[in-house]
C-alpha cells in the first residue's frame, strides 16, 4: 500500500493503472476510520482493480472552527486498517496540497442542499463539493463509495456529478451500526462511555417510530421522535425531517411519495457531540 500526499504524485501512481485499463475505486474519508468506512473500502476492493482511500479533514466543509479542531485524527491507525483491508493507495494531502489557492468555486443545488444540514451548516455542502470534485478530478475513479449515514450528502454529490459531468458510478453503501444500534461515526470517538449508551436511544427511537408511523400521521410521527429523544437527559434534537428520499423535501402525508426517509441530527452529551442518523419508512 502506498501513502501519497500530493495530487501530482497521485496522478503519477495512477497513470500506469489507467494505461493498463485497470478500474479505480475511490473511497473519500476524513479519517478516524471505523467499521462503516471498512465496509466501503472492502466493497471497493471487491469491485475494482485499484482502491484509493483519501484521508483528509477538509476545512472548507466545517462552519465551526471548534468542530474542525476537535475532529478526531489518527493517520497511523487508519493506514494499518486500510492495509489490512487491501487498499492500494492512501491519499492523505496536507491542507496546502489540497488547496494551494483558496477555492472560490460555488456549488449550489437547491432545494437539495438548502434543507436540513444545508440550513443548519451554511457552506457545508459547498465545501464537500469543493473537496469531492477535486478528489474526482485527481483520481478519475470508475466508482466512488459513500455511506448512507450521510443521506443528504449523497444526494448533493449525485447532483454535483450530474452538473459537472463526472463519468463515474456513485455507490451508496448501507449504514453500519454498532451492536447497540448506534450508527458508526468518527464522532462517536468523542463520546464518553455513558454518552455512548445515551446515544443508542437515537436509533431505538427511529426504529420505534416505524411501528408508530403505521397508525399515525407524518406530523404525529415527527413529534413522537422529537419528544421521545428530547425527554432523555443528554440528548437534544437539532432537527428531525421526514422527507421524500429523492427530492429531500418534507412530506405531510405518507401517500405523497413512494420513497420516505426520516433524517435526524441530535446533540449528545456535555461537549456536545453532533450525531446524525436516518431511517427509511418507505421505498
Ligand atoms: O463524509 C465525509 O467523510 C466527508 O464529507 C467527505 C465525503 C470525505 C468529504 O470531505
Amino acid at each position: 500500500m502506498q501513502i501519497i500526499t500530493t495530487p501530482v504524485a497521485l496522478d503519477q501512481a495512477l497513470a500506469a493503472e489507467r494505461e493498463a485499463q485497470k478500474t479505480i475505486g475511490l473511497v473519500p474519508t476524513m479519517g478516524a476510520l471505523h467499521a462503516g468506512h471498512a465496509s466501503l473500502v472492502s466493497r471497493s476492493v471487491s469491485e475494482n482493480d485499484v482502491t484509493v482511500v483519501s484521508v483528509f479533514v477538509n476545512p472548507t466543509q466545517f462552519n465551526d472552527k471548534r468542530d474542525l479542531d476537535s475532529y478526531p485524527r489518527n493517520l497511523e491507525a487508519d493506514c494499518a486498517l486500510l492495509e489490512s483491508l487491501g487498499a492500494d493507495i492512501v491519499f492523505a494531502p496536507t491542507v496546502e496540497a489540497a488547496y494551494p489557492e483558496p477555492d472560490t468555486r460555488q456549488f449550489s443545488y437547491p432545494p437539495i442542499d438548502t434543507v436540513m444540514e444545508g440550513g443548519k451548516r451554511p457552506g457545508h455542502f459547498n465545501g464537500v463539493c469543493q473537496i469531492v470534485s477535486k478528489l474526482f478530478l485527481w483520481t478519475r475513479p470508475d466508482r466512488a463509495y459513500f455511506g448512507e449515514k450521510d443521506f443528504q450528502q449523497i444526494a448533493v454529490i449525485r447532483a454535483m456529478v450530474a452538473d459537472q459531468g463526472f463519468q463515474l458510478e456513485l455507490r451508496p453503501c448501507p449504514i453500519v451500526r454498532e451492536e447497540s444500534g448506534l450508527a458508526m461515526s468518527s464522532r462517536n470517538a468523542l463520546l464518553t462511555a455513558d454518552e455512548r449508551k445515551t446515544a443508542t436511544n437515537i436509533y431505538a427511537t427511529l426504529q420505534a417510530s416505524k411501528d408508530f408511523a403505521k397508525e399515525h400521521t407524518v406530523a404525529e410521527t415527527h413529534d413522537f421522535v422529537v419528544s421521545t429523544l428530547n425527554a432523555i437527559n443528554g440528548l437534544e434534537v437539532e432537527y428531525y425531517e421526514i422527507v421524500d428520499g429523492i427530492t429531500l423535501q418534507p412530506i405531510s402525508d405518507w401517500q405523497e411519495t413512494a420513497d420516505v426517509v426520516g433524517c435526524i441530527t441530535v446533540y449528545c452529551g456535555v461537549r456536545p457531540v453532533r450525531l446524525i442518523d436516518n431511517i427509511r419508512y418507505k421505498g
